[in-house]
């Protein structure tokens, strides 16, 4: 299922092999620059499959989230999935019941989906699907409204989506130092890896951080807000922490499905809020179904997307001067852009 080229499909392999490219380093294999961001190459045919093929909604839309790698992506789609799903999976009284249905006793069935599944089996990457005929299928038969997510920077993204009015992006950045430290933990929970620090802190210099230009991705997404408010919303993993009911209100009423007054007398916000939380995740991490999560060709554990949750982590591992060279590159990057952290 994972084959760059299948059988009868259209074989992305010259057009890749003639993009420019960035040699292996210790973090990153090759990777390629295509429609302006940087990829590793064994992602490349999902990515143009995903590009040439996916045709959004074009009357219902689609609902998109979208990230860097380790920006919040998984707890935006807990979110936007508890949000959008309120109807059907009403969200359970706190405290979650995550002792309940384990593996060895109660109806898992019953449980909401986010009490038994990765946020990641809620919300799939559309890059990911593009890597298996058989996901893609079941992508065009799946009922709206969609729930799906990518890592890919907007300029990269088919304009069945950008194009269409009815499409909504829900964009979550992060400080990218805490983004890096949580990438370096990332790559190095596989044991056979022991990638030193350096590499992914320069990796945002090198643009040899997935998707790179870190300033374009984000960049991109900011500029589509401004031009396209009812079609992109930018958040922020910082703001999400500090207030995550607001936050959840703003995905509610983005996607056109407004909390009422009612549902705020009965909790149900806070309800979304305690069931996404960091602490319900962690918790649940290795009880959720299946061990792990394939992300394109490559398996991680449930457990490894929830490890700290806190803003400022990077102090902790890095030097004052790296940060402050770290600091002082972004700022000329974002020179220019009326985009701040
Ligand atoms: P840390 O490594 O700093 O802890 P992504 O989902 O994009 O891969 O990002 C992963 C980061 O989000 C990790 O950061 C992870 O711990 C954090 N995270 C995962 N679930 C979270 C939640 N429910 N609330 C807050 N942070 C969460």
């Amino acid at each position: 299922a994972h084959r760059p080229s299948a059988e009868g499909d259209e074989d992305f392999d010259e057009a890749i092999a003639a993009l420019p490219s960035k040699p292996p380093t210790p973090l990153m294999r090759r990777m390629r620059l295509y429609h302006g961001g940087w990829f590793p190459e064994k992602w490349l045919p999902y990515i143009m499959a995903f590009q040439r093929r996916f045709e959004a909604r074009r009357e219902e839309g689609d609902v998109i989230v979208a990230s860097l790698p380790k920006c919040g992506t998984t707890w935006l789609k807990a979110l936007a999935f508890a949000t959008a799903a309120r109807g059907t999976y009403p969200p359970p009284p706190p405290p979650p019941a995550v002792d309940v249905g384990g593996d060895d006793g109660g109806d898992r069935r019953r449980l909401h989906p986010l009490l038994r599944l990765n946020p990641h089996d809620c919300v799939p990457f559309l890059e990911s699907i593009y890597s298996s005929k058989e996901d893609e299928a079941k992508l065009a038969a799946t009922p709206s409204p969609r729930l799906l997510s990518t890592h890919l920077p907007y300029s990269v993204l088919p304009a069945s989506i950008t194009g269409n009015p009815n499409c909504k992006i829900i964009y979550v950045c992060r400080q990218p130092k805490d983004m890096l430290i949580s990438f370096w933990h990332f790559v190095n929970r596989d044991k056979s890896r022991d990638v030193p620090l350096s590499y992914v802190w320069e990796s945002v210099r090198e643009c040899t951080y997935f998707g790179s230009p870190v300033w374009d991705h984000i960049i991109g997404y900011w500029n589509a807000s401004k031009a396209r408010p009812c079609n992109v919303l930018v958040l922020r993993y910082e703001d999400m922490k500090r207030d995550p009911a607001r936050n959840v209100e703003r995905i509610a009423e983005f996607i056109g499905q407004p909390f009422s007054e009612a549902e705020r007398e009965a909790g149900v916000v806070s309800r979304i809020v305690e069931l996404c939380s960091f602490e319900t995740m962690k918790a649940l991490g290795t009880r959720m179904a299946g061990s792990s999560q394939r992300v394109v060709s490559s398996e991680f554990p449930n457990d490894s997307f929830f490890r700290k949750g806190a803003i400022g982590d990077w102090v902790n591992h890095v030097t004052p001067d790296m940060a402050e060279s770290l600091d002082k590159l972004l700022s000329e990057r974002f020179d220019g852009s009326d985009f701040t952290f």
